[in-house]
Protein backbone atom coordinates (compact mmCIF):
# COMPACT_ATOMS: atom_id res chain seq x y z
CA UNK A 1 0.00 0.00 0.00
CA UNK A 2 1.46 3.68 -0.69
CA UNK A 3 1.88 5.92 2.17
CA UNK A 4 1.60 9.71 2.58
CA UNK A 5 5.66 11.27 3.05
CA UNK A 6 4.39 12.78 6.61
CA UNK A 7 5.06 10.09 8.67
CA UNK A 8 8.44 8.79 7.25
CA UNK A 9 9.66 12.35 7.19
CA UNK A 10 8.76 13.19 10.49
CA UNK A 11 11.10 10.05 11.66
CA UNK A 12 13.67 11.20 9.81
CA UNK A 13 13.65 14.90 10.78
CA UNK A 14 13.48 13.48 14.94
CA UNK A 15 15.99 11.06 14.22
CA UNK A 16 18.41 13.33 12.02
CA UNK A 17 18.74 11.45 8.34
CA UNK A 18 16.90 11.72 5.58
CA UNK A 19 14.62 9.64 2.88
CA UNK A 20 15.81 9.34 -0.78
CA UNK A 21 13.32 10.78 -3.53
CA UNK A 22 14.02 9.10 -6.20
CA UNK A 23 12.48 9.94 -9.63
CA UNK A 24 10.94 6.89 -11.94
CA UNK A 25 10.92 7.24 -15.78
CA UNK A 26 9.59 3.49 -16.65
CA UNK A 27 8.95 -0.12 -15.30
CA UNK A 28 12.39 -0.35 -14.40
CA UNK A 29 13.49 2.50 -12.69
CA UNK A 30 10.56 1.40 -10.45
CA UNK A 31 11.58 -1.83 -10.06
CA UNK A 32 15.17 -1.05 -9.29
CA UNK A 33 14.38 1.62 -6.85
CA UNK A 34 11.38 -0.75 -5.07
CA UNK A 35 13.87 -3.53 -4.25
CA UNK A 36 16.49 -2.33 -3.16
CA UNK A 37 14.25 0.07 -0.88
CA UNK A 38 13.29 -2.97 0.48
CA UNK A 39 16.84 -5.01 0.73
CA UNK A 40 18.13 -2.00 2.87
CA UNK A 41 14.83 -2.19 4.78
CA UNK A 42 14.37 1.70 3.95
CA UNK A 43 11.24 4.02 3.63
CA UNK A 44 11.59 5.82 -0.03
CA UNK A 45 9.49 7.91 -2.11
CA UNK A 46 9.19 7.55 -5.65
CA UNK A 47 9.39 10.94 -7.48
CA UNK A 48 7.50 11.43 -10.59
CA UNK A 49 7.59 14.45 -13.04
CA UNK A 50 4.65 16.16 -14.92
CA UNK A 51 6.81 14.78 -18.15
CA UNK A 52 7.62 11.50 -16.73
CA UNK A 53 4.04 11.00 -15.96
CA UNK A 54 2.93 11.90 -19.54
CA UNK A 55 5.60 9.27 -20.95
CA UNK A 56 4.29 7.06 -18.87
CA UNK A 57 0.67 7.36 -20.03
CA UNK A 58 -0.95 9.46 -17.46
CA UNK A 59 -0.92 9.43 -13.72
CA UNK A 60 -2.92 6.96 -13.78
CA UNK A 61 -0.95 4.71 -15.25
CA UNK A 62 1.84 4.98 -12.98
CA UNK A 63 -0.33 4.41 -9.48
CA UNK A 64 -1.63 1.18 -11.07
CA UNK A 65 1.77 -0.03 -12.22
CA UNK A 66 3.48 1.09 -8.80
CA UNK A 67 0.44 0.18 -6.64
CA UNK A 68 0.45 -3.65 -8.25
CA UNK A 69 3.88 -3.82 -8.64
CA UNK A 70 4.38 -2.78 -4.76
CA UNK A 71 1.64 -5.58 -3.96
CA UNK A 72 3.48 -8.32 -6.46
CA UNK A 73 6.94 -7.61 -5.33
CA UNK A 74 6.14 -7.78 -1.41
CA UNK A 75 7.13 -4.59 -0.79
CA UNK A 76 6.28 -3.67 2.74
CA UNK A 77 8.95 -1.13 3.39
CA UNK A 78 6.92 2.75 3.22
CA UNK A 79 6.71 3.70 -0.36
CA UNK A 80 5.41 6.81 -1.24
CA UNK A 81 3.98 8.02 -5.10
CA UNK A 82 4.96 11.85 -4.89
CA UNK A 83 4.54 14.55 -7.64
CA UNK A 84 7.55 16.20 -8.52
CA UNK A 85 6.99 19.78 -9.23
CA UNK A 86 3.74 19.43 -10.01
CA UNK A 87 1.49 22.62 -11.45
CA UNK A 88 -1.55 23.00 -9.81
CA UNK A 89 -3.94 21.12 -12.43
CA UNK A 90 -1.09 18.59 -11.92
CA UNK A 91 -1.61 18.39 -8.53
CA UNK A 92 -5.43 18.27 -8.57
CA UNK A 93 -4.58 15.66 -11.55
CA UNK A 94 -2.36 13.61 -9.32
CA UNK A 95 -4.56 14.06 -5.95
CA UNK A 96 -7.26 12.34 -8.33
CA UNK A 97 -5.43 9.20 -9.75
CA UNK A 98 -4.46 8.15 -6.23
CA UNK A 99 -1.08 9.15 -5.74
CA UNK A 100 0.11 9.17 -1.66
CA UNK A 101 2.26 12.63 -2.04
CA UNK A 102 2.52 15.92 -4.25
CA UNK A 103 4.04 18.51 -4.79
CA UNK A 104 3.24 21.83 -5.65
CA UNK A 105 5.47 23.96 -7.19
CA UNK A 106 4.41 27.41 -6.54
CA UNK A 107 7.59 29.14 -6.83
CA UNK A 108 7.46 31.21 -10.06
CA UNK A 109 4.42 32.70 -8.73
CA UNK A 110 4.78 35.97 -6.01
CA UNK A 111 4.77 34.53 -2.83
CA UNK A 112 0.77 35.73 -2.47
CA UNK A 113 -0.21 33.97 -5.25
CA UNK A 114 1.90 30.90 -4.15
CA UNK A 115 0.32 30.89 -0.80
CA UNK A 116 -2.81 31.38 -1.58
CA UNK A 117 -2.93 27.98 -4.15
CA UNK A 118 -0.62 25.88 -1.88
CA UNK A 119 -3.64 26.68 0.73
CA UNK A 120 -6.13 24.86 -2.03
CA UNK A 121 -4.11 22.09 -2.48
CA UNK A 122 -3.09 21.16 1.21
CA UNK A 123 -6.80 21.39 2.02
CA UNK A 124 -7.48 19.20 -0.73
CA UNK A 125 -4.74 17.07 -0.30
CA UNK A 126 -4.81 16.61 3.30
CA UNK A 127 -9.24 15.69 3.57
CA UNK A 128 -7.56 12.53 1.46
CA UNK A 129 -4.80 11.83 3.74
CA UNK A 130 -2.03 12.79 1.31
CA UNK A 131 1.18 14.77 1.81
CA UNK A 132 2.03 18.18 0.46
CA UNK A 133 5.32 19.38 -0.52
CA UNK A 134 5.77 23.04 -1.41
CA UNK A 135 8.65 25.17 -2.84
CA UNK A 136 10.03 28.88 -2.36
CA UNK A 137 12.94 29.96 -3.64
CA UNK A 138 14.25 28.76 -7.02
CA UNK A 139 15.86 25.77 -7.72
CA UNK A 140 18.40 25.85 -10.69
CA UNK A 141 18.14 24.25 -13.72
CA UNK A 142 14.42 23.62 -13.28
CA UNK A 143 12.43 23.83 -16.60
CA UNK A 144 15.25 23.90 -18.58
CA UNK A 145 16.99 26.98 -16.91
CA UNK A 146 20.14 27.26 -16.49
CA UNK A 147 20.99 29.32 -13.59
CA UNK A 148 22.29 29.59 -9.97
CA UNK A 149 19.09 29.35 -8.43
CA UNK A 150 17.34 31.64 -6.40
CA UNK A 151 17.68 31.74 -2.02
CA UNK A 152 14.58 31.49 -0.25
CA UNK A 153 14.02 34.20 2.12
CA UNK A 154 13.62 32.04 5.27
CA UNK A 155 10.68 34.97 6.35
CA UNK A 156 8.78 33.76 3.23
CA UNK A 157 9.62 30.16 4.60
CA UNK A 158 8.21 30.21 7.86
CA UNK A 159 4.58 31.76 6.03
CA UNK A 160 4.42 28.70 4.00
CA UNK A 161 5.38 26.35 6.72
CA UNK A 162 2.52 27.91 8.30
CA UNK A 163 -0.10 27.06 6.20
CA UNK A 164 0.15 23.13 7.03
CA UNK A 165 2.34 21.78 4.49
CA UNK A 166 4.32 18.28 4.87
CA UNK A 167 7.48 19.21 3.30
CA UNK A 168 9.12 22.45 1.99
CA UNK A 169 12.20 22.74 -0.67
CA UNK A 170 13.66 25.96 -0.27
CA UNK A 171 16.46 26.77 -2.97
CA UNK A 172 20.28 27.24 -1.42
CA UNK A 173 21.63 27.59 -4.16
CA UNK A 174 21.04 23.54 -5.32
CA UNK A 175 20.45 23.08 -8.87
CA UNK A 176 18.83 20.28 -10.72
CA UNK A 177 21.42 18.03 -13.24
CA UNK A 178 24.97 18.34 -12.81
CA UNK A 179 26.50 20.63 -10.81
CA UNK A 180 28.86 23.22 -12.99
CA UNK A 181 32.71 23.98 -12.27
CA UNK A 182 31.93 27.05 -10.90
CA UNK A 183 29.15 26.18 -8.53
CA UNK A 184 29.45 27.91 -5.45
CA UNK A 185 28.05 24.87 -3.05
CA UNK A 186 24.81 25.15 -1.10
CA UNK A 187 24.19 27.90 1.29
CA UNK A 188 24.38 26.32 4.70
CA UNK A 189 23.78 29.81 6.40
CA UNK A 190 20.11 30.49 4.66
CA UNK A 191 19.35 26.71 5.61
CA UNK A 192 20.07 27.36 8.86
CA UNK A 193 17.92 30.92 9.12
CA UNK A 194 15.39 28.22 7.45
CA UNK A 195 15.70 25.56 9.93
CA UNK A 196 15.26 28.08 12.88
CA UNK A 197 12.15 29.98 11.64
CA UNK A 198 10.40 26.76 10.33
CA UNK A 199 11.06 24.40 13.05
CA UNK A 200 9.99 20.78 12.93
CA UNK A 201 9.15 21.28 9.26
CA UNK A 202 11.05 18.55 6.98
CA UNK A 203 13.18 20.49 4.41
CA UNK A 204 13.34 18.80 1.12
CA UNK A 205 17.08 19.18 -0.86
CA UNK A 206 16.20 19.21 -4.31
CA UNK A 207 19.38 18.70 -7.07
CA UNK A 208 20.81 15.94 -4.89
CA UNK A 209 22.98 14.77 -8.11
CA UNK A 210 26.64 15.34 -7.65
CA UNK A 211 26.41 16.95 -4.29
CA UNK A 212 29.33 15.99 -2.29
CA UNK A 213 29.12 13.92 1.16
CA UNK A 214 30.13 15.86 3.34
CA UNK A 215 27.52 19.14 2.42
CA UNK A 216 24.80 16.29 2.20
CA UNK A 217 25.72 15.31 6.19
CA UNK A 218 25.84 18.95 6.62
CA UNK A 219 22.60 19.72 5.02
CA UNK A 220 20.94 16.43 7.34
CA UNK A 221 21.97 18.02 10.22
CA UNK A 222 20.36 21.52 9.45
CA UNK A 223 16.85 19.83 8.93
CA UNK A 224 16.97 18.16 5.17
CA UNK A 225 14.66 15.44 6.01
CA UNK A 226 14.15 14.01 2.10
CA UNK A 227 17.04 14.82 -0.61
CA UNK A 228 15.66 14.41 -4.16
CA UNK A 229 17.59 12.43 -7.05
CA UNK A 230 17.37 11.85 -10.34
CA UNK A 231 19.94 12.36 -13.32
CA UNK A 232 22.42 10.97 -11.22
CA UNK A 233 20.23 7.32 -11.79
CA UNK A 234 20.15 8.62 -15.26
CA UNK A 235 23.27 8.86 -16.32
CA UNK A 236 24.58 5.40 -14.23
CA UNK A 237 21.86 3.88 -16.48
CA UNK A 238 23.16 5.49 -19.83
CA UNK A 239 26.57 4.63 -18.77
CA UNK A 240 26.31 0.96 -18.03
CA UNK A 241 23.73 0.53 -20.87
CA UNK A 242 26.44 2.04 -23.62
CA UNK A 243 29.02 -0.36 -21.98
CA UNK A 244 27.30 -3.59 -22.79
CA UNK A 245 26.28 -1.79 -26.28
CA UNK A 246 30.05 -0.97 -26.95
CA UNK A 247 30.80 -4.20 -25.85
CA UNK A 248 28.81 -5.88 -28.57
CA UNK A 249 26.88 -7.84 -26.36
CA UNK A 250 23.79 -7.13 -27.33
CA UNK A 251 24.97 -9.03 -31.24
CA UNK A 252 26.33 -12.59 -28.88
CA UNK A 253 23.69 -15.10 -28.76
CA UNK A 254 19.80 -13.30 -27.71
CA UNK A 255 21.79 -10.46 -26.01
CA UNK A 256 19.07 -7.84 -27.89
CA UNK A 257 16.33 -9.38 -25.66
CA UNK A 258 15.40 -6.38 -23.49
CA UNK A 259 15.56 -8.01 -20.82
CA UNK A 260 19.23 -8.83 -20.90
CA UNK A 261 19.69 -5.57 -22.93
CA UNK A 262 18.29 -3.52 -20.07
CA UNK A 263 19.69 -5.60 -16.77
CA UNK A 264 23.21 -3.68 -16.82
CA UNK A 265 21.35 -0.23 -16.74
CA UNK A 266 18.70 -1.26 -14.21
CA UNK A 267 21.06 -2.98 -11.70
CA UNK A 268 23.43 0.13 -12.14
CA UNK A 269 20.35 1.91 -10.67
CA UNK A 270 20.18 -0.43 -8.16
CA UNK A 271 23.76 0.33 -6.85
CA UNK A 272 23.06 4.09 -7.09
CA UNK A 273 20.09 4.18 -4.98
CA UNK A 274 21.84 2.03 -2.25
CA UNK A 275 25.09 4.09 -2.35
CA UNK A 276 22.60 7.40 -1.61
CA UNK A 277 20.65 5.60 0.78
CA UNK A 278 23.46 4.72 2.86
CA UNK A 279 24.40 7.92 2.17
CA UNK A 280 21.21 9.95 3.19
CA UNK A 281 20.97 7.12 6.64
CA UNK A 282 17.86 5.66 5.76
CA UNK A 283 18.92 1.94 5.74
CA UNK A 284 17.10 0.13 8.63
CA UNK A 285 14.82 2.98 9.00
CA UNK A 286 11.46 1.13 7.62
P1 LIG B 1 18.87 15.95 -9.84
O1 LIG B 1 18.39 15.59 -11.22
O2 LIG B 1 19.89 17.01 -9.88
O3 LIG B 1 19.27 14.76 -9.07
O4 LIG B 1 17.61 16.61 -9.11
C1 LIG B 1 16.46 15.86 -8.87
C2 LIG B 1 15.38 16.69 -8.31
O5 LIG B 1 15.60 17.59 -7.54
C3 LIG B 1 14.01 16.32 -8.68
O6 LIG B 1 13.07 17.20 -8.13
Amino acid sequence: MLVSAAKMLKDAKAGKYAVGHFNINNLEWTKAILLTAQELNSPVILGVSEGAGKYMCGFKTVTAMVDAMVDELGITVPVALHLDHGSYEGALKCIEAGFSSVMFDGSHYGIEENIEKTKEIIALAHSKGISVEAEVGAIGGEDGVIGMGECADPKECKMVADLGVTMLAAGIGNIHGKYPANWKGLRFDVLANIQELTGEMPLVLHGGTGIPADMIKEAISLGVSKINVNTECQLAFADATRKYIEAGKDLEGKGFDPRKLLAPGFEAIKATVKEKMELFGSVNKA
